[in-house]
């Protein structure tokens, strides 16, 4: 009978967002706060959503006003996000109070916080399953250092009973080094039951919802207790502890990479913002910076000080130091850079080259093309072996539009040469050095143009004035 009620139990996620954070000392809310590279919240929220709960609530309060702008309702993304201000500050268990009337009855209520990023979803599906109508689930860690923490209290056959916070704990429960994630999976009756009772008799004056693991012991319900990692279990209640949570998801982020089959010279020393996929045998050179999506194939190296961001680099293509690479694809057997800029849709092309301080944005760049020094090219299509000399740039914008320059296979552009789109050079053309180049140029063409050379013979430069 029980099984059947559990299994059509809906799952609900709340998220407390709503504390003062005071411990950061920041005019950001503390949800907001970056770790690898994005909000605290996005963490909490990407990993709830990897559970399909029906119901995403947030709780949030101080700073609210930041905290919603930052997830716009107008964005499809936040449109599961249901938002509920806690108008009072009085504690977790009030918060939680402000939940109630958006849950469905009968849920099975998985409450996480915002100031706890890196929580296990393999851990929490586990608390799901083992929570019912008469089944509490928690989450607790062992730490070595529990200052802060709420100690999990138990009786002597291990039954997990209640939750005392460190500051109402006697100096022996604060020698218990099992701590309170805040993390557990309630049924919504209970807490519809258990939530009236919460009170502030405690040192902070505050309605602690960790009260009501002992209102659970005292209606003999069971608490199920998961013992998570203390990685993903830490909260963050200061700029040191961030700083801490950071280290600790950069060391786990880069050694998925390196078990991946990529050297990384010094893990230390390498930032992973986002998702990194590599294949075999990629070298990474130190104070490398990852963002976003990037993918890299098989043998690909990193230079040092290059950052990489959305970006797909195939298999054998060589990134040299100082490079910035952004929003591209690059192909097979490619040398970007030194100080290579490699902007927002650019597609590179298998074995092109492009060197140091060049450009690119809005581009595709031909199989072979070459541009080795000092050009900016935007908005063209470059084609198979074409050379661009030091120096090209390609005049895209007349200040209100931008227009396309095309290059195609073959055609060699001199150093120094400007091309004013829209503009197209034909096949195996060749453009003169120093050249500015305003209309279309024929295949297997020359085109140069030249000021007059002047030359006068014996020309003394002017004496220096002597002033008196
Ligand atoms: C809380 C727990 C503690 C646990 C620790 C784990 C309580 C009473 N204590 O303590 O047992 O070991 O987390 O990290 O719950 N929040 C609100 N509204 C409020 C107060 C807090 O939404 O009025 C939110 C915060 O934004 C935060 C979370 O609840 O995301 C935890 O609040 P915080 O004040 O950091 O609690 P701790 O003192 O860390
Ligand atoms: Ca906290």
């Amino acid at each position: 009978m029980s099984l059947n009620i559990n299994s059509i139990m809906p799952l609900n996620i709340v998220i407390l967002a709503a504390g003062q954070g005071k411990r950061m000392q920041s005019y950001l809310p503390k949800p907001l706060h970056q770790l690898a590279g994005k909000p605290m919240l996005d963490h909490v929220l990407d990993t709830a959503r990897t559970l399909n709960p029906t119901k995403l609530i947030v709780i949030y309060g101080h700073e609210g006003q930041q905290l919603l702008a930052a997830y716009p309702s107008t964005n499809p993304q936040n449109q599961d996000i249901t938002f509920v201000e806690q108008k009072t500050f009085l504690g977790t268990g009030d918060a939680m109070k402000y939940a109630m009337p958006a849950l469905d009855s009968h849920a099975k209520v998985l409450v996480l916080y915002a100031d706890t990023p890196l929580i296990d979803a393999d851990d929490l599906k586990k608390m799901i399953n083992e929570c019912s109508e008469d089944t509490l689930s928690w989450l607790s860690v062992c730490l070595d250092n529990p200052t802060g923490y709420g100690r999990i209290i138990r009786n002597q056959s291990g039954q997990m009973l209640e939750i005392i916070e460190e500051k109402d704990a006697s100096p022996e429960q604060r020698n218990i080094r099992e701590i309170n994630s805040g993390i557990f999976v309630a049924p919504e009756p209970f807490l519809k039951q258990a939530l009236p009772q919460l009170h502030t008799n405690n040192t902070q004056g505050e309605f602690y919802l960790t009260d009501i693991a002992l209102l659970a012991t005292r209606n003999h319900l069971e608490i199920q207790v998961t013992q998570g990692d203390p990685l993903t279990v830490r909260g963050v209640n200061d700029r040191i502890q961030l700083a801490q949570l950071e280290r600790l998801y950069q060391t786990k982020a880069t050694q998925k990479l390196m078990l991946a089959g990529a050297t990384l010279i010094d893990p230390a020393r390498v930032e992973i913002r986002g998702n990194v996929s590599a294949g075999k045998d990629c070298i990474i050179d130190i104070n490398v910076i990852f963002e976003g999506t990037v993918t890299l194939g098989d043998q690909v190296t990193i230079g040092a000080g290059s950052i990489i961001k959305n970006a797909t680099i195939e298999s054998g293509t060589e990134i040299l130091p100082y490079s910035v690479i952004d929003g591209a694809i690059i192909g097979k057997n490619v040398h970007i850079g030194p100080f290579a800029r490699i902007r927002p849709n650019s597609i590179i092309s298998d074995s092109a080259k492009v060197g140091n301080f060049v450009e690119t944005k809005n581009v595709q760049l031909g199989i072979g093309a070459k541009a080795n020094h000092l050009t900016y090219v935007g908005d063209a299509t470059i084609g198979a072996h074409v050379n661009l000399g030091a120096g090209t740039i390609t005049c895209n914008y007349d200040g209100n539009n931008k227009f396309q320059t095309v290059i195609k296979d073959h055609a060699f552009i001199g150093s120094n040469t400007a091309l004013v789109a829209p503009v197209s050079i034909g096949i195996n053309a060749t453009v003169g050095a120093g050249s500015t180049i305003s209309q279309d140029i024929p295949d297997q063409t020359l085109a140069f143009t030249r000021a007059p050379l002047i030359q006068k013979t014996g020309w003394q430069r002017p004496a220096k004035i002597i002033k008196s």
